[in-house]
């Protein structure tokens, strides 16, 4: 039985990790199977893939498409064309495939055709707007998998209420939590950026095009945390397309608020950046889950999340684009709002076991 795990930008790499770490668990008492891992390339900066394999000590992929950037349709395309020789020669009987990115849409589309089974980890997250490509991924990586691994009973239920068969749907958890909670206090471990103090900061995170491709829109978010930035400093790890529009549209500049921009952070400084903040504002999916598990408020910078489960029982707070939302969330939580709830089912680190144990019993069955 041969595996083939795919990976390809950076949300991938944390949700890939223990996925690995459990396939090798079980090699290591059966070797009726194997496993390879094949990073395709979407993300190809150091600071954005090769500095997450060396934190979470993922082994270094097996194989690399490099495929790097492009229009949706250019980077969806490569992956195909280089993801389907790959398969031809390796002849997988699964490719597993994590998240939502244009790499997860099209190794799944790429392996179907082929007649090879494809198993999701993270079906059936829905934030119904389809202006979202990761939605697009979402739909069409759901549609045709034969497994599908959901973080939680919202989700399954998504899938269900889609026509997909309950047995092919299993709640395991969450993959991304599973990291988080190995890793939590290697990464309470790492230096603050100089001149900040634990809980008397603030973390900002913004890479959505819906947000920062527009200068009007980019601006308006961030209004309220410029204002915010003139009493708690505010932390700003910027993601590469971020970085060209704000140098674009002349919004590096802030001379009356104590905005800290830094180069995109690996995982451990990261997660140890934000489990010491005061709070984290974000148009990130990820980071949505992470704060809520880490009891850290979150205010999330889009119209929807495909994540409410955070909402319900975690910190978030889905505040929009408006600066005028933003400003009233801010607020709250500087009034204490929303006070840690509980963890969600399941997110108890142990995730991926599930999903694998799943995996080789399917083989067993179809064997
Ligand atoms: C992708 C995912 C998104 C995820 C995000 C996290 C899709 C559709 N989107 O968006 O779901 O939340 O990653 O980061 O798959 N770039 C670099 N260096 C890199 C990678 C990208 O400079 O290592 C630049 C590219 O040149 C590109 C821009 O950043 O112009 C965006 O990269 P891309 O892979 O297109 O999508 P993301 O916005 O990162």
């Amino acid at each position: 039985m041969n595996f083939l795990l795919v990976a390809g930008a950076r949300p991938n790499f944390m949700k890939i990790a223990p996925i690995m770490e459990a396939f090798a668990k079980r090699r290591a008492i059966s070797n009726g199977f194997s496993y390879r891992l094949v990073h395709t390339g979407q993300h190809y900066d150091r600071k954005m893939s090769a500095d997450f394999f060396t934190d979470l000590g993922i082994p270094e992929p097996n194989v690399n498409l490099a495929v790097c950037s492009g229009s949706h349709a250019e980077q969806t395309a490569r992956v195909m064309v280089a993801f389907e020789k790959l398969c031809l020669e390796d002849c997988p009987d699964w490719v597993v495939v994590v998240g939502d990115v244009n790499s997860t849409l099209a190794c799944s589309l790429t392996a179907k055709k082929l007649g090879i089974r494809v198993a999701h980890v993270e079906a059936g997250l829905r934030s119904h707007d389809m202006r979202m490509p990761e939605e697009i991924n979402r739909l069409c990586t759901d549609m045709v998998s034969d497994l599908l691994f959901t973080t939680d009973e919202g989700a399954s239920e998504n899938l269900r209420n889609e026509g997909i068969h309950a047995q092919k749907i299993e709640f395991v958890g969450n993959t991304m939590i599973d990291t988080l909670l190995r890793n939590r206090q290697r990464a309470l471990g790492m230096s603050l950026p100089a001149g900040v103090t634990a809980n008397a900061y603030a973390v900002l995170t913004l890479h959505r095009p819906s947000n920062v491709d527009s200068p009007r829109t980019l601006e308006r978010i961030l209004e309220p945390i410029r204002e915010l930035a003139r009493n708690l400093p505010v932390v700003f790890p910027v993601h590469p397309r971020t970085q060209r529009n704000l140098e674009k549209f002349g919004l590096l500049n802030w001379p009356d608020a104590d905005m800290r921009l830094i180069e995109p952070l690996s995982y451990l400084p990261f997660i140890g950046l934000v489990a010491r903040s005061k709070m984290v504002l974000t148009d990130s999916g990820g980071i949505q889950e992470e704060t809520t598990v880490l009891g850290v408020p979150c205010i999330t910078m889009r119209e929807n999340t495909e994540r409410p489960v955070t909402c319900t029982v975690g910190t978030n707070i889905l505040a929009g684009t408006d600066s005028e939302r933003i400003r009233e969330a801010i607020c709250l939580v500087v009034k204490g709002i929303p006070a840690p709830k509980r963890i969600p089912d399941k997110w108890d680190g142990h995730a991926a076991e599930r999903i694998v144990a799943r995996l080789l019993d399917e083989h067993s069955v179809s064997c």
